[in-house]
């Protein structure tokens, strides 16, 4: 990583992170303080997160940024600035992208001012931004993955300028850490320990438009949790396309494993979740450090993606369904009581009845505790979408067999909490009934329970009066006083 060498023998008593990128960063920091006092800086923002949880983090880094130059969130049409962090991993997330800048579009001919402003996965593809350039004149700038630190430098030149500005990259330059951030609980984050992929599967964009994977430098991970457990912080989710590798290019590699042992000495977390995990990469060094390290949440995300081995070949997944059975084998044995969650694909090309009765198989045998579904988008540039493509026909039967055969068994596996104590850290105000709050088990079961407001943040124990497939329901185990 480029981030340490000019600063090697240099006693620095800021928390290492603050080495990461630092100059980039003090930049930026600048570059928003001119912005706070001018006076057509947007006053008010909005963010729409289209992605997964990385696509989420770097929202939260949009946000801190906003909030910095003293803009505050309001609703879409309103907005002085608007920005949609993108996601291209299947076509129904480009497509709203398209959808809504048409609806802008009427908003903003009524107040020219408003900015739009579109970043993330897919700005990253050739496709879309000649499509942009020619048919979104409504766009004020366009960013990608590897770039989006540098918003602040990017929103002053938009202000400054009445063209579309573009500036996207191919790779990433630096990591760079440590610019306002502003998260949605105050007791639980996201950190990103890793970014990009090496594993092309042959269906997924992700490493095009995400590129090489890259790992940070354990100090600087463990220096932002302590950071942020200083400042309330009770559970963190450590984030990387596929964590099992984490470390693996590093000057002084590491494993994965041996983070989680140091993440886990940090004094006052109680909680520690990651995602996602690569079943080729899972080692029976993380498997028994799972099983041993107290604050590691009892929680797997394992992506199956197809049970059938012909499949999992043209996938270039790398592992066969006897070895993934293998390894929740493993798993469960080591942490009793884990819940396995997964991904899987419906409609790979050339998926035959029998490829997907091996999904089936698997998981009737795994009995998964949850499982985000999809059914299979070519994605242009990809493997997968030059192979023989399957009737859709079919692959919306099969997914909804699926569905019916998971629900099923999340029904089935859901029971057994009936009437059991769980430790639930509350997170909001549920959004059904405003005298119940919603939390998360440690196996990331979701619970709503009858409670005061005034326990948002704390771990309590909640004993479960019913359960369904995706959630339960409880009461507070013991009184509180209001
Ligand atoms: N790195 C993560 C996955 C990121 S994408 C991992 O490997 O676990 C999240 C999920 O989207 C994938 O696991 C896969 O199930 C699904 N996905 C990716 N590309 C897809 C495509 N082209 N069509 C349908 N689903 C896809
Ligand atoms: Fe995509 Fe595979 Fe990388 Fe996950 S591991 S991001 S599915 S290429
Ligand atoms: Fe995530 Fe979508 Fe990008 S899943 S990595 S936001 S393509």
């Amino acid at each position: 990583m480029a981030n340490n060498d000019r600063t090697k023998g240099i006693k620095d008593l800021r928390p290492a992170y603050h080495q990461e990128g630092a100059e980039e960063a003090q930049r930026e920091r600048a570059c928003i303080e001119r912005i706070k006092n001018r006076p057509d800086r947007p006053r008010t923002y909005f963010v729409a997160t289209m992605g997964c949880q990385m696509n989420a983090r770097d929202s939260e880094k949009l946000t801190g940024i906003l909030e910095s130059i003293g803009a505050r969130p309001v609703a879409e049409e309103e907005a002085d600035i608007v920005i949609y962090n993108t996601c291209c991993v299947r076509e129904n997330a480009e497509q709203r992208v398209y959808g809504r800048l048409g609806y802008l579009k009427s908003f903003k001919q009524k107040r020219p001012g408003m900015k739009i402003v579109l970043c993330g996965c897919m700005m990253q593809e050739n496709t879309v931004i000649e499509k942009l350039k020619k048919s979104y004149p409504q766009v004020d700038l366009i960013f990608g993955t590897y770039n989006i630190y540098k918003f602040p430098e990017l929103m002053e030149a938009m202000l400054d300028s009445p063209d579309q500005i573009i500036d996207l990259w191919q790779e990433q330059k630096d990591i760079v850490e440590d610019l306002p951030s502003i998260r949605k609980y105050p007791f639980k984050a996201s950190v990103n320990i890793m970014y990009g992929c090496n594993n092309f599967c042959t269906y997924c964009i992700v490493p095009y438009v995400r590129g090489r994977e890259r790992s940070r430098e354990p100090e600087n991970i463990v220096a932002e949790i302590e950071a942020l457990v200083k400042s309330g912080v009770k559970e963190v989710q450590l984030l990387g396309q596929n964590v099992n590798s984490y470390g693996r290019g590093l000057d002084h590699p590491i494993t994965f494993a041996q983070l989680l042992e140091k993440v886990n000495a940090i004094e006052g977390l109680e909680r520690i979740r990651f995602i996602s995990s690569h079943p080729k990469d899972l080692s029976q060094e993380l498997i028994d450090a799972m099983g041993r390290l107290d604050k590691v949440c009892p929680q797997f995300h394992l992506p199956l993606q197809s049970g059938s081995d012909r499949l999992l070949r043209l996938m270039n997944r790398h592992y066969t369904k006897d070895q993934y059975l293998d390894e929740v084998r493993r798993l469960k044995e080591a942490v009793p009581g884990v819940s396995i969650t997964t991904d899987i694909i419906v409609g790979f090309p050339t998926e035959t009845r029998a490829d997907f009765e091996e999904t089936l198989d698997v998981v009737r045998k795994v009995r998964f505790d949850g499982a985000f579904t999809f059914i299979y988008s070519p994605r242009v540039g990809t493997p997968a979408a030059s192979m023989q493509q399957v009737p859709p026909e079919e692959s919306k039967k099969n997914f909804q067999e699926l569905l019916d055969v998971l629900e099923e068994i999340g029904t089935e596996n859901m029971k057994k909490w009936k009437g059991q104590t769980v430790s639930v850290l509350a997170e909001e105000v549920s959004k059904n009934d405003s005298r119940m709050l919603s939390g998360r088990t440690v196996e990331n079961h979701l619970v709503h329970f009858t409670a005061p407001q005034c326990l948002i943040g704390q771990t309590v124990d909640v004993v479960i009066d019913q359960t369904t497939a995706f959630y339960m329901i409880g009461h507070l185990r013991d009184e509180v006083a209001e």
